[in-house]
């Protein structure tokens, strides 16, 4: 099973990402935490991206795919989860291509969808850990410790690219380039739209849902 989930900046992504992640046998592919790594490694990658993220553009398709085409090959029988990639129209072509080569195809895309306030609002109350990536909100979703993770209680940041003047930036390349992805997975027939704005557990009530049905009807025409 090959899901993915796109919508703008804040919508929950990687939240819904960590909760199927634990909810279902997959692995994960979130390509922001992919990068964050590279800048963090100080790669030779991690340089060539760090100024993208930090002003909010895309990074350059060639290198996704460089990262994105290493992570489908290791994990060819595993089921993926894919958070943030696609990104733009020639993103899910290439990916659509990579995974034909496998024999495999995309199952279901999930687009989220939030209205701008509230995405704000989340984005500027948003902390997360450096060291396992674990997502938290000083208002929605606070730590039991504060300022420190759960689970391996490393001080919580802000992440760079949190700021009015990028978040502004982020969503209306969200808007130019990643919304055209809507009319190219509803052409696919697998496209499903989720409304972001209920708590966690509801939003991961509707994608399960939509998960579970996909598995069965799977399963009935085996
Ligand atoms: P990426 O890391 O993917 O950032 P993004 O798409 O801007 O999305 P976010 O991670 O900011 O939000 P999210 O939807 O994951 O929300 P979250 O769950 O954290 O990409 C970063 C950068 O990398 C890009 O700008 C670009 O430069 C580059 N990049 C990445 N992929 C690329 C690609 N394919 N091609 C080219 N460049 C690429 O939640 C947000 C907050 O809301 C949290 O505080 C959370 O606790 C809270 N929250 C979540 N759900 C709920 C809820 N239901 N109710 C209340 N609060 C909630
Ligand atoms: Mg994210």
């Amino acid at each position: 099973m090959r899901i993915l989930l796109f919508g703008p900046p804040g919508v929950g992504k990687g939240t819904q990402a960590q909760l199927l992640f634990e909810k279902y046998d997959m692995v994960r592919l979130s390509s922001g935490d992919l990068l964050r790594e590279e800048v963090s490694l100080s790669s030779p990658t991690g340089k060539k991206v760090e100024q993208f993220l930090k002003k909010g553009h895309l990074v350059p398709d060639d290198i996704m795919y460089e990262l994105v085409d290493d992570f489908l090959l290791e994990n060819k029988d595993r089921d993926i989860l894919f958070d943030g990639f696609p990104r733009n129209i020639t993103q899910a072509r290439s990916l659509e291509k990579s995974l034909a080569q496998l024999g495999q195809t995309i199952d279901i895309a999930f687009e989220m969808y939030l209205d701008e306030d509230e995405i704000i609002k989340r984005l500027m109350d948003r902390r997360y850990c450096p060291k396992c990536g674990r997502i938290y909100n000083s208002t929605t979703n606070p730590p039991k410790n504060d300022g420190l993770c759960d689970s391996d209680r490393t001080k919580l940041s802000k992440r760079d690219d949190d700021t009015a003047e990028i978040i502004k930036r982020r969503l209306k390349i969200y808007e130019d380039e990643t919304l055209p992805l809507v009319k190219y997975y509803k052409s696919l027939s697998v496209y499903r739209r989720i409304d972001a704005k209920e708590n966690r557990q509801e939003v991961l009530r509707q994608i399960s849902e939509a998960v579970n049905g996909y598995l069965n009807s799977k399963c009935r025409s085996n």
